[in-house]
């Protein structure tokens, strides 16, 4: 019998079942003789003689068992084993290195730009001449084509519109004008399936006069009683203190039904909630638990400077002392000193970022807080709402120093308000920019049209998040309202005051309302006069449109790392031009971007920067037709308003030089053998 036959016939015996129970017992009845035949195995001494059998596939345990622990088996078994272990031991520890030197990855609300929608004033779906939740809904291509993933929507709470939303009647409902709870959901629902992340205003320094809570509290219900800020007070000269309102005199009113005053920073209908009473704590901790669990992206807190005041209710100093202080003074008379930034303010914003910091636990759910204080002068307190490396706050307090750029545009100007910004920030914090919002004059107006795209390109290629206004990205102005269309109150306090102009409705097309509705001619505001040309559609066919400049931006920003995470070095100012470079070291492509906010054309000379080679391509410029061009370091010329943004390819790198005004938040390397991104 051949080796081969002996095997087929050891595998039929193997494989019969008979076999196997009577080896196993040992009684070697027939069908073990007759393999013990057929093979010459399971005689008596089957022991010894399975050793001479060659393994097989399918080889019952007892046999295998008989050949493992061969040393020829043995061996490469154990090499095997450990073999194994060494590579799960290196790919743990290759793990943990690539985690320990990985950069931070970016949050969704670092890599596009934050885009404020006016709900009031975007899109109106049911031609009542409001904008709504439905509008919004339609045109939300609009940010995907501006390759924008995070949309701050204003106020549409329940609210008797005082203060067009800022004034809540109900913060667990959305207004009928601007639609109901399931438009919203269908508006979250839709956003979550294009990638877009939805930030609602939190607005917890006071009610609407109108709440449950303020009727409750003037009537000294039990529990409400001290939910918002009462004192006593005369009647017929109801003063208790100098306090003033922003929206101008005195910031208290005497409520008759309590008969006494109530203190509110804003509107007489605006009452101030009291955050020292903890039952207003928890309600509002429960409204931002609300909408957390409707599943919002962040919230932007408003008026935050102003949520305690000082229980001593002494008079403010006034920045006049030799003004009567009967009379009525505005905010600017006074320095705020019990009004804002009172002790325990953080602990608030602490309190909310920890509730909302357990709902970012879900996976890839971050929830976003921005905070708005104008805190002018006094940048460092504006800096304090970052928190600290141990108790976070917002991820950014939003920055509203480039609001002064219209003062004086030129280029020196523009870099003190950036550098301004960067100097104070605590280090490896995220900057952002804002040049626009429901509150102040649109950046196009009172900077000029033709500074519009300088402005868009200096905030895309700035390092942080850049802030969009609704219309800013095609350059909308504000419009004139006479005193008959006057929808703000503040303006009814203080014409120059209002903010109508700046709220107009968004211009998408040349059509009836700017596209804004199509059903009727009614609009809230009046429609800006020039929106046969400034608007969406037209723009989308002009190459050299606002519009199109800033989709360019947008999506350059996000495709090139030294553009979203590098350096950011400051080059050069004069009166006219502000330069600037972007780079990351490992890269040998940077960015050179060279703004002219100035009133005359220029020629600049930037020979002196050594680490720049002698030749720049311009990749985009506010004038489309010089794209393309090549530009001597020593001679880059500007018109009046131009932005170039200049790519060159250098190993050099300007932030090693010690004397350079460069800043970065989470310094990262790149490797370009193996594209990767390392701390460094
Ligand atoms: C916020 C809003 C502003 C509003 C104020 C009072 O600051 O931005 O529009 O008037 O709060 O609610
Ligand atoms: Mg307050």
């Amino acid at each position: 019998m051949t080796d081969g036959d002996r095997s087929v016939e050891l595998e039929e015996c193997v494989g019969n079942p008979g076999f196997l129970e009577e080896r196993v017992r040992g009684s070697g009845g027939p069908v073990a003789a007759a393999c013990a035949e057929a093979t010459g195995v399971g005689g008596r001494d089957t022991g010894t003689e399975y050793t001479q059998i060659r393994p097989y596939a399918g080889m019952p345990k007892e046999v295998l068992l008989l050949y493992s622990g061969r040393a020829r088996y043995r061996a490469p078994r154990q090499v095997l084993f450990w073999l194994v272990i060494a590579c799960i031991l290196a790919l743990v520890a290759l793990t943990v290195a690539i985690i320990a030197l990985s950069p931070r990855c970016m949050g969704w609300w670092q890599v596009s730009p934050l885009y404020q929608v006016y709900p009031r004033s975007f899109r109106d779906s049911d031609g009542d001449g409001v904008g709504d939740l439905r509008g919004i809904i339609e045109q939300l291509s609009h940010f995907e084509y501006l390759n924008i993933k995070s949309v701050w929507i204003s106020p549409f709470y329940r609210s008797p519109m005082q203060d067009l939303g800022y004034d809540v009647e109900d913060f667990r409902d959305v207004d009928p004008l601007y639609g109901t709870m399931q438009d919203f959901e269908e508006l979250l629902t839709q956003m979550h399936n294009r990638g877009l992340k939805l930030i609602m205003d939190f607005i917890p320094n006071h009610t609407s006069d109108r709440h449950r809570w303020f009727n409750l509290s003037r009537s000294r219900d039990e529990h409400y009683k001290d939910y918002y800020v009462w004192t006593d007070c005369n009647a017929s000269a109801p003063r208790p203190n100098n306090w003033v309102s922003v929206f101008g005199n005195s910031s208290w009113t005497y409520d008759e039904v309590r008969g006494q005053c109530y203190l509110h920073q804003f509107l007489k209908e605006q009452p101030d909630l009291n955050f020292r009473n903890p039952h207003v704590r928890q309600a509002m901790i429960d409204i931002v638990r609300f909408w957390l669990e409707k599943g919002v992206d962040g919230f932007r807190m408003g008026a935050v400077k102003r949520l305690l005041e000082a229980t001593h209710l002494r008079n403010e100093p006034q920045t006049d002392p030799r003004k009567p202080p009967e009379s009525f003074p505005s905010e600017w008379d006074l320095h705020h000193d019990y009004t804002t930034s009172q002790l325990g303010l953080h602990q608030l914003l602490q309190e909310w970022r920890a509730e909302m910091d357990t709902y970012s636990r879900e996976a890839g759910r971050y929830r976003f807080m921005v905070t708005e204080s104008y805190d002018h002068e006094e940048v460092d307190k504006t800096m304090m709402y970052y928190g600290s490396p141990l108790v976070k706050e917002s991820d950014f307090p939003f920055n509203f120093y480039l609001l002064d750029l219209p003062q004086n545009t030129s280029g020196l100007w523009v870099q003190h308000l950036v550098h301004l910004w960067m100097t104070n920030m605590p280090s490896g914090r995220w900057p952002n920019w804002v040049v626009g919002n429901h509150d102040t004059p649109r950046i196009a107006s009172s900077a000029g049209q033709s500074y519009a795209r300088v402005i868009n390109m200096l905030l895309l290629t700035l390092p942080g998040t850049p802030i969009t206004y609704y219309g800013e990205e095609i350059g909308m102005e504000n419009i004139n309202v006479s005193l008959s269309q006057m929808q703000d109150l503040a303006g009814k306090y203080n014409a120059s005051a209002g903010r109508d102009p700046q709220r107009s409705p968004m211009q998408w097309s040349s059509n009836m309302n700017a596209g804004f509705n199509s059903r009727t001619n009614v609009t809230w505001l009046p429609i800006h006069p020039d929106y046969n040309n400034v608007n969406v559609e037209s723009q989308k066919e002009d190459s050299s449109s606002v519009l199109t400049q800033y989709r360019f931006l947008s999506h350059l920003r996000q495709s090139e790392l030294p553009l979203q995470r590098g350096w950011f070095c400051s080059v050069y100012a004069d009166a006219n031009v502000f330069s600037y470079l972007r780079e990351l070291d490992g890269l040998d492509r940077a960015f050179l971007v060279l703004l002219n906010f100035g009133k005359e054309a220029a020629v600049t000379d930037l020979s002196s920067v050594d680490k720049l080679p002698d030749l720049l391509t311009v990749v985009v410029s506010t004038v489309p037709w010089t794209a393309g061009r090549q530009f001597p370091k020593s001679s880059i010329p500007s018109a009046a308003g131009e932005g170039l943004v200049l790519q060159y390819s250098s190993q050099q790198r300007f932030n090693a030089q010690p004397a350079a005004h460069c800043y970065v938040s989470e310094k990262a390397c790149y490797l370009g053998v193996v594209n990767l991104l390392y701390k460094c």
